[in-house]
């Protein structure tokens, strides 16, 4: 009898650490739903992030604003049922850190404690400290998140690129720096000048996974429907398509509709088949007059 191949070690932040010491880059994407995990931790990817960009690419809104917990751990558990390999990571969604370092603890625990991951990720620098503190003293890991922080959208007006004065630039590496000392694991750099992001990678010890933010990071991410060409509202200019599922799926859906309406599908391989005698005799049944029940007097 052959013996059970074992179930796939899951990564831990510990992993990415240890990745990081060896020169070895990090993969990771975004996934909001269970067949997308699935076929994540199959591709071997590291970490999958269930990011609030949920938000624009799933549910439709114009920015990440009003995501909520409810939807986060929603698509967070659909995740978790997927993938058994990989890091997961849940996003904590705009107002749930900000206002308490209580309410903010308490969020982060539902992540790990209803949702199945095995850490959070939150936006902002050095003002985020006191947070993140609280959040990985709970015992809960922490993944950074600077230079564009979406949530903060209004406030840096517009989706633009971050930290292309040597000031900013400073200030990012001070807040990475702030970031790693409160006990983040991993940091998020988004949409900075590579040779910040290259600068930052190699002052910290903690590794940046980069989006918009060039090779010199310890890893990578992407939001899957950028990478699939599934969102076609706009796709950064940082962003490689390896596939275009948007046009692949509206070719799909209306050769479907075409082929409904000519009578072309169902096809008989797709019918269930009522045995010939069985229709005759249903037939007979329905000619014969229709018996009444006997009444009973006794
Ligand atoms: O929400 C998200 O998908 C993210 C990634 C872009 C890092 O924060």
């Amino acid at each position: 009898m052959s013996t059970p191949e074992p179930a796939p070690k899951q990564v831990s932040v510990l992993d990415l650490a240890r990745k990081k010491e060896q020169g070895k880059l990090i993969t990771m994407l975004t996934a909001y739903d269970y067949p997308t995990a699935r076929a994540m931790d199959a591709a071997g990817l590291d970490v999958i992030l269930v990011g609030d960009s949920l938000g624009m690419v799933v549910l439709g809104y114009s920015s990440t604003l009003p995501v909520t917990m409810e939807e986060m751990l929603h698509h967070c558990k659909a995740v978790a049922r997927g993938a058994s390999r990989a890091l997961l990571i849940g996003d904590m969604p705009f107002l749930s850190y900000q206002v308490s370092i209580p309410e903010a603890v308490r969020n982060a625990g539902r992540f790990l404690q209803e949702a199945g991951m095995g850490a959070v990720k939150l936006e902002g620098g050095q003002e985020m400290v006191p947070t993140i503190q609280g959040i990985v003293t709970a015992g809960i890991p922490v993944m950074g998140h600077i230079g564009l922080t979406p949530q903060s959208v209004h406030k840096l007006g517009g989706h633009k690129p971050q930290g292309r004065t040597a000031r900013a630039a400073k200030r990012l590496l001070e807040d990475a720096q702030a970031l790693q000392v409160a006990g983040c694991f991993a940091l998020v750099l988004e949409s900075i000048p590579a040779r910040v992001a290259g600068l930052i990678s190699q002052r910290l010890t903690i590794p940046t996974i980069g989006i918009g933010a060039g090779s010199d990071c310890d890893g990578q991410v992407l939001v899957t429907h950028d990478l699939l060409g599934l969102f076609d509202r706009f796709t950064p200019k940082f962003v490689r398509k390896y596939a275009s599922f948007y046009e692949e799926m509206a070719r799909a859906f209306e050769a479907y509709r075409l082929d409904v309406e000519k009578h072309s599908f169902p096809a008989p391989e797709h019918t269930v088949d009522l045995p010939e005698p069985e229709w005759q005799a249903l037939l007979t049944s329905l000619e014969e007059p229709e018996r009444k029940p006997a009444r009973d007097f006794t």
